[in-house]
């Protein structure tokens, strides 16, 4: 999906990545959502690592990223025989949702198979397993002849990466980290987790396919975690590591502001008198008359449809945070589900940013 042919590295650099791989080292990749932080998923001393460079409590699941069958341009991919090393037993639902949607941006969580380290599923009897649709990670894969987790590649609970340079960024002081450069991420944010270990699908973390997407091209429907804590007389939701109040976090305070209610949003920060950053949607032409007589507000225009959104919203976050902002105000987005992805990441990201921001106070 993402990444063109100048931007793919040659064989010679992905050998070099397979080689660290199998070395027991890390390695950053490219994928359609958001860039990974990699390592062998069958290795626990390498997956160690990748918790100690995330900084990520031991407990959090990662996702375990496969390669497409070899066949993988034809109409009917046979894909039993690659998850049957990691998972335990693939339902009907589960094949329907591969066939519609891998390799893409849609993560399902299994059975694990025994041989599935338990360093890469926080300890867990499920594994998290996803096909990612960028080329050059499907060519690691494929020379890699094994899984890879990857995590995004930010220090926990900060924006996740949408550039090789970003990663470098979050990194710096990892001098000998490999970076494969795949280009900027076409989706922008994470892919959507669907739990496929319970009686019935659970949606874990919204993304690009919805489901209402799913449901119209599968037929599968997959509950919400409130409908399904309702059916199973569950007080509490399932939860995932994402599901933190607190992440994808910009040290820069962050707030979102409903239509035309941007000096509400300023009524928190008495003290703030200029450098506010407000975005607006590209489709009005600006904030108009709601200014404020002592706040300096400089606009910035965000794209009013959800898929484009989705591509700016981490790049957007980042580039605003090194500017120097007191603060930033985003518009609220607007319901309806094609908006639950981004409404997600940027709910958290209000509530974990700042300063103190690492803090985590939800932990
Ligand atoms: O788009 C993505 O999914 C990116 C790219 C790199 O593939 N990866 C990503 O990984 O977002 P990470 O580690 O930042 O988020 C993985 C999410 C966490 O919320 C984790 O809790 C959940 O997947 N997860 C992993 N294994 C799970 C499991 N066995 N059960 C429930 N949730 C799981
Ligand atoms: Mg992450």
């Amino acid at each position: 999906m993402s990444g063109d042919s100048s931007s793919l590295q040659s064989s010679a650099v992905i050998q070099e990545a397979v080689q660290s791989l199998r070395n027991g080292g890390l390695v950053a990749f490219p994928t359609e959502t958001v860039y990974g932080l990699g390592a062998d998923a069958k290795n626990p001393e390498a997956i160690k690592k990748v918790f100690s460079a995330k900084g990520r409590p031991s407990n959090h699941p990662l996702i375990v990223h496969i390669a497409a069958p070899d066949k993988f341009d034809q109409s009917h991919i046979d894909w039993v025989p690659v998850l049957a090393s990691w998972v335990r037993d693939i339902s009907e639902d589960a094949l329907k949702l591969i066939n519609a949607f891998w390799p893409g941006p849609l993560t399902l969580v299994f059975k694990k198979d025994k041989t599935v380290p338990l360093e890469a599923t926080g300890g867990q009897d499920t594994v998290a397993i996803r096909a990612p649709a960028h080329p050059l990670t499907q060519e690691l894969l494929r020379k890699f002849k094994g899984g890879i987790v990857g995590p995004s590649a930010n220090r926990f609970g900060k924006v996740s990466p949408t550039s090789a340079a970003d990663v470098r960024h979050e990194f710096e002081e990892m001098l000998d980290l490999m970076i494969l450069d795949g280009g900027d991420c076409a989706v922008g944010i994470e892919s959507t987790i669907v739990d496929l270990s319970r009686d019935c699908p659970v949606l874990l973390r919204p993304g690009l396919i919805t489901p209402g997407e799913i449901f119209k091209k599968t037929g599968v429907k997959v509950f919400l975690p409130h409908e399904y804590a309702a059916i199973e007389g569950q007080t509490e939701a399932p939860k995932v590591s994402g599901s933190l109040r607190a992440h994808y976090a910009p040290t820069t305070p962050l707030r979102l502001y409903a239509p035309g209610r941007v000096l509400d949003a300023l009524g928190e920060f008495p003290d703030i008198k200029s450098r506010v950053a407000v975005a607006v949607w590209d489709s009005d032409s600006s904030l108009g008359g709601d200014g404020h007589p002592s706040v300096h507000f400089e606009e910035i225009l965000v794209p009013s449809d959800s898929t484009s959104f989705a591509n700016k919203l981490y790049r957007t976050l980042r580039d605003l945070d090194q500017q120097g902002w007191d603060l930033i105000l985003l518009p609220e987005p607007p319901a309806g589900e094609e908006w639950d992805g981004v409404r997600d990441r940027l709910q958290r990201a209000c509530f974990g940013s700042g300063p103190s921001s690492n803090s985590h106070a939800n932990n």
